[in-house]
């Protein structure tokens, strides 16, 4: 070998260590500290340890699209801005345990958005994190809608609340820039007017002239059902509690009134089931689906009133909860043990 050929070797094998030397300091610091995705993908550091501690994750991991599409564990798993708290040293990697909608964001940046913005993301921060976190403006928005409206002159309750439960169908019949059902009533019923402006709503005085000019057409308020009980009539209310349209609040308060007019009678002749979790007549987390001509049916036909009704949750066509079903003021009570999806470990009391 020439000197000249050892001598160009040197230059070009000195030429490549100072290159990467400057490539190396002018990376990042973040890149520096932690081992980079490169290197994890490499060695497999996270998958190839945790195969032995616990298979199950890291054979799901192997299943998924984001295995075969060269996401790592790290790329989940890295600390995000926000997630300093969290951040923990972990067999020479920086990693977080729990991961939120942030260490998706760095690869699904437009479905991370649209689920910040959802109505999916309010109610499962809260339930975490009460109220922490959320904008004064936001928790007064949500109070007020757990209130209802009230009067602003005399404090009157104007209609009841919705209950915790309903925020699942939030979006559709509460949140956007138009009302659902609400102000149509009003431009086209009460005011006539296509151009009335709902943001314009006085909670005294329109309040009052729907009273005035439609109540008397619209209203089903009377709890005298003395004509319908004398003649045998037995009525089987249901009402969800998650109900996101009509007050479930609604059905407790014409229960009340028909049992304070009609007195201790009025126990034979009707019965209120409510329903928890479910929406308006259906839908929502709640076991929707049961027998209520059968259970009236029963009822006429053997003269005892049902005190429960056998209920279930169907998703996809396959029935994934029973429960029973209580008659007010009865709730279904957990046994203590077995499947809480299973109608046989509940009992109304
Ligand atoms: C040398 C083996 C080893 C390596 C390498 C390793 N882990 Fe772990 N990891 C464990 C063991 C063992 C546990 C359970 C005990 C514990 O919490 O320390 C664990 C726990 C965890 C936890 C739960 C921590 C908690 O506090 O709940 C996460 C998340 C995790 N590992 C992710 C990773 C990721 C991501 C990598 C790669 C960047 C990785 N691990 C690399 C062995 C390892
Ligand atoms: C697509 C993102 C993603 C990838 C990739 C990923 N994880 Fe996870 N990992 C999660 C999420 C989300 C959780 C649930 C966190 C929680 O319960 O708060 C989790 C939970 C865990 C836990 C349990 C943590 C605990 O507190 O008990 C361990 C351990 C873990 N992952 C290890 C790994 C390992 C090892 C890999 C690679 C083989 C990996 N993860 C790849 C998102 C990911
Ligand atoms: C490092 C980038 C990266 C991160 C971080 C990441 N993903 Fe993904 N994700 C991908 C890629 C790439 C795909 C495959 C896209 C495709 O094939 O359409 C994917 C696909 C998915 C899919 C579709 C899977 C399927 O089988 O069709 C879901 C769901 C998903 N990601 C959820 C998440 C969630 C939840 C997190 C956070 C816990 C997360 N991803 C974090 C890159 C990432």
């Amino acid at each position: 070998m020439s000197f000249r050929s050892v001598f160009i070797a040197i230059v070009i094998a000195f030429a490549l260590i100072l290159g990467a030397f400057l490539v190396q300091r002018a990376r990042p610091r973040v890149e520096t500290d932690q081992p980079n995705v490169e290197f994890v993908k490499a060695t497999g550091k996270c998958a190839e340890c945790h195969s032995r501690q616990q298979y199950s994750i890291v054979h799901e991991f192997e299943m998924s699209k984001h295995a075969t599409q060269g996401v790592t564990c790290l790329d989940c798993h890295q600390p995000q801005k926000g997630q300093e708290k969290d951040k923990i040293d972990h067999n020479g990697f920086q990693i977080t345990a729990h991961i939120t909608p942030a260490n998706c964001r760095v690869c699904h940046e437009q479905i991370y958005q649209e689920f910040v913005r959802s109505r999916h993301a309010a109610p499962s921060w809260s339930a975490v994190f009460g109220e922490g976190g959320l904008t004064a403006e936001q928790v007064d928005a949500a109070k007020k809608i757990y209130a209802g409206p009230t009067n602003p002159r005399t404090g009157d309750r104007i209609y009841p609340g919705l209950e915790p439960g309903s925020e699942f169908a939030w979006s559709t019949l509460i949140a956007g820039p138009e009302t659902f059902l609400g102000g149509d009533f009003f431009t086209y019923m009460v005011f006539q007017d296509p151009t009335w402006d709902f943001h314009t709503l006085d909670f005294d005085r329109d309040i009052a002239l729907a009273d005035a000019t439609l109540a008397p057409i619209i209203d089903s308020t009377s709890s005298d059902l003395s004509g319908f009980r004398s003649r045998g009539g037995k009525l089987l209310m249901y009402h969800g509690w998650a109900d996101p349209l009509v007050s479930p609040d609604t059905s407790l308060i014409m229960f009340k009134r028909i049992n304070e007019a009609v007195g201790r009678a009025a126990s034979g002749s009707l019965a209120l089931f409510m329903v928890p979790g479910m929406g308006h007549c259906q839908g929502g987390p709640g076991t929707d689906q049961f027998d209520k001509v059968a259970a009236v049916d029963q009822w006429i036909e053997s003269g005892t009133k049902p005190l429960s009704i056998p209920a279930s949750h169907v998703t996809g066509g396959i029935v994934d909860r029973t429960r029973p079903l209580c008659a007010y003021p009865a709730t279904a009570h957990y046994l203590g043990s077995g499947s809480t999806n299973d109608a046989k470990n509940f009992q109304c009391k």
